[in-house]
């Protein structure tokens, strides 16, 4: 197993180019199971749930030519329509074959995901809407065991709680159903919008895109052309990074990014003191005189996202005052919280909402597990500025979302090493 062996108070400035967004890359590989024809895809990111991604579409017999960034894949000849409890075990978002599966089968086996660290995360949301469109569903032997014989019949889906890859799932179902869907409090984030772009080009009809009312005219099972496509920037790397020029109080900029899908972030580094400037396709922070601290609620789109709350949290831990933090959506994502207070931070718990008393040149180097994906950027973030050497173990995780991000801080002068434990 890795782990990062990380110096800090190093001084980091520079640029950054983002890649492309893994929570847009995995519906749009899972839509391609919906597709006639070979799908190019570029700005693919190189990460490890990627992969894991493209083992399951290998497993269901895609075929697919993949350089680093770039795919061109085949769903021709699929020929299998379960995934088994050893993949989606390890990805949640393996329930994205889901949609698709049923919709061009008519039948799939898909296991059920489970809890994860931060929380339950049934996908309730998911299977009611599919039961809607006409699916038959058992659970049995922990497996997702759906059906639509007849295929699947458009409906009106009403989501109780917003979810985005349940919109995703539907959107993707919808799609090849016979007739009309109306999606009601579907997700607007930008990689759902991507999403319905793609099928949109693909010759799906769809209206209101962007808006949480989505209409989508099914092709009644007729499989999709797709057109080539580049995957959007992913809005939390760019975002993780602007953390690290904030926690070290640098001039950092972040090119091939979507300004505007990190407008809720940029807004509380500007009220943390931070100067932003936007471009077209850039955004560069820069230094604070005084680091004040901030109140943040996680939301849905275009309010601010709880894949940045570990970060910011990070941040926070240097701000000068006190700053609250409540968790909206995941019931069990403070388990970064122990870590930092490990390096020194002061941060206590009650319910969903964090109090972190700030105090800049505090944090000091230990010893910190990752527990997930972006807990685990969070202590590298904090590492960065802690007085001596961290070492944050079971970096899995990070490799699950983050592409070379040892790599990357080092290009702006970190001092980061990946060793085997
Ligand atoms: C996606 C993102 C994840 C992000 C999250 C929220 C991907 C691959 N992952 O996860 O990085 O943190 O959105 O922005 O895109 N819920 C139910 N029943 C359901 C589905 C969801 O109760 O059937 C609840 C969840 O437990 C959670 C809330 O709804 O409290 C939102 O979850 P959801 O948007 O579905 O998250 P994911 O799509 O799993």
């Amino acid at each position: 197993m890795d782990y990062l062996k990380i110096q800090g108070e190093s001084i980091i400035k520079g640029e950054i180019a983002i890649t492309g967004a893994k929570n847009a890359a995995l519906p749009l590989l899972a839509s391609t199971i919906l597709a006639s024809n070979n799908v190019v895809i570029s700005n693919l990111p190189n990460v490890v749930d990627i992969k894991t991604l493209l083992k399951l579409l290998r497993m269901l017999g895609a075929k697919f030519d993949h350089k680093v960034n770039d795919i061109t894949i085949n769903t021709s000849e699929l020929d299998k329509t379960e995934a088994t409890y050893d993949i989606v075990k390890t990805m949640r978002a393996s329930i994205l074959v889901l949609g698709p599966l049923l919709a061009r089968f008519g039948h799939c086996e898909v296991s059920l995901p489970g809890g994860c660290a931060i929380g339950q995360r049934p996908v309730d949301l998911h299977l009611k809407a599919l039961e809607h469109m006409g699916a038959v569903i058992e659970i049995k032997s922990g497996y997702i065991k759906a059906t639509a014989p007849d295929g699947l019949k458009g409906a009106t889906i009403v989501f109780d709680k917003i979810t985005v890859t349940g919109t995703e799932n539907i959107v993707m179902a919808a799609a090849l159903a016979h007739g009309n869907t109306t999606i009601i409090n579907a997700a607007k984030e930008p990689e759902v919008v991507q999403l319905c772009e793609v099928l949109r080009d693909a010759g799906v009809e769809i209206s209101g895109i962007g808006t949480n009312t989505l209409e989508v005219k099914g092709s009644g099972g007729k499989l999709l052309e797709f057109k080539p496509f580049s995957v959007i920037p992913d809005r939390i790397e760019a975002g993780t990074y602007l953390c690290a020029g904030a926690i070290t109080n640098s001039v950092l900029k972040v090119t091939n990014v979507i300004p505007k899908h990190l407008e809720a972030m940029l807004v509380k580094f500007e009220d943390m003191g931070f100067k932003i400037e936007r471009e077209e396709n850039a955004v560069t922070i820069l230094p604070a005189t005084k680091i004040k601290p901030i109140h943040i609620t996680t939301t849905e789109y275009p309010g601010f996202p709880t894949d940045m709350q570990a970060q910011f949290m990070a941040v926070c831990t240097i701000a000068e005052g006190v700053s609250i933090i409540d968790e909206k959506l995941f019931e069990n994502r403070f388990m970064h919280v122990s870590e930092l207070c490990r390096m020194g931070a002061d941060i206590s718990l009650n319910g969903t909402v964090a109090t972190v008393v700030g105090t800049p040149n505090k944090l000091f180097g230990t010893d910190v597990m990752a527990t997930d994906l972006r807990a685990s950027s969070a202590l590298v973030l904090a590492a960065l500025v802690a007085n001596g050497e961290t070492k944050v173990h079971r970096i899995y995780h990070l490799d699950r979302g983050y592409d070379r991000l040892e790599e990357k801080l080092t290009n702006l002068g970190a001092n980061i090493l990946r060793e085997k434990e």
